[in-house]
């Protein structure tokens, strides 16, 4: 009988104890609890936000409960035990932002927006991009996005100095209406369940 991998059983053990309270036992995330889907997420991708909670660059507004619940949380783990977490996180099956009801004319305003606004960062399906450090967008749920460009546009996320990444989207959400951004939450549905904005960029 071999040796049981230490570094193989902590992240399940870490994500069973820790993230699943919040995040759901599947990683799929918790309305109540504000907490996004974040099964199937990549590795680069958590472990670089699980960074910014700790360092303070994500969760730094008093008024921010969650983000400051979710900084608490990871500021009490170290670097390994947050890259084997992220490793369970990462081969979790991911959920498909869903499609809201009779939300027609919001999905075409939505595709018009993504296209022209966000395709360029996001990619024209929504995964991200590691080259860009954008996040995959298809897998969170939708109340989680509106919410979180809510945050960018008002300044409780991406406001620190030396944030670069989120200073770009402090920059693309001002200006956006709550409309708008309900718009832009309700076409994700739609582009993860292959919607394709292509045609609606405007040349
Ligand atoms: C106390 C509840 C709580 C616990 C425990 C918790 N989280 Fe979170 N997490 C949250 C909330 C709430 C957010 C969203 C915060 C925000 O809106 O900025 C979040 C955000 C995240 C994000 C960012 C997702 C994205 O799309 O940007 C990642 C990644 C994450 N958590 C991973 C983890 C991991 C891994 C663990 C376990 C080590 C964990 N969380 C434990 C509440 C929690
Ligand atoms: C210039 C490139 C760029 C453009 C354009 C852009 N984004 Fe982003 N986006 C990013 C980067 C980089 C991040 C990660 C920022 C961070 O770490 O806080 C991000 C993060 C996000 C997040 C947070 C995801 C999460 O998991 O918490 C959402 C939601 C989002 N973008 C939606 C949009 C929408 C909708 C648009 C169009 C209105 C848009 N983005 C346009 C680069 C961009």
């Amino acid at each position: 009988m071999s040796v049981p991998d230490m570094a193989l059983v902590e992240g399940p053990e870490i994500f069973a104890t820790l993230c699943a309270q919040c995040h759901g036992a599947a990683g799929e995330g918790k309305l109540e609890m504000k907490s996004p889907s974040i099964a199937g997420l990549p590795v680069w991708y958590v472990e670089d936000q699980t960074g910014r909670f700790k360092s303070g660059l994500r969760g730094y507004h008093a008024e921010d409960i969650f983000g400051l619940q979710m900084r608490a949380i990871v500021s009490s783990l170290s670097t390994e035990q947050i890259s084997d977490a992220a490793k369970t996180v990462s081969e979790l099956a991911s959920v498909k932002t869903t499609v809201p009801e009779g939300a027609k004319e919001s999905i075409d305003r939505g595709r018009i927006l993504y296209a022209n606004r966000c395709m360029e960062c996001h990619r024209y399906n929504g995964t991200g991009d590691v080259v860009f450090h954008s996040a995959t967008l298809i897998s969170l749920n939708r109340e989680y996005i509106e919410e979180g460009l809510i945050k960018y546009r008002d300044g409780f996320r991406g406001s620190v100095p030396g944030d670069i990444y989120g200073a770009k989207m402090v920059s693309v959400t001002q200006g956006l209406t709550d409309v708008q951004i309900k718009d832009l939450a309700n076409y994700i549905g739609a582009l993860a369940n292959g919607d394709d904005p292509r045609p609606a960029l405007e040349r």
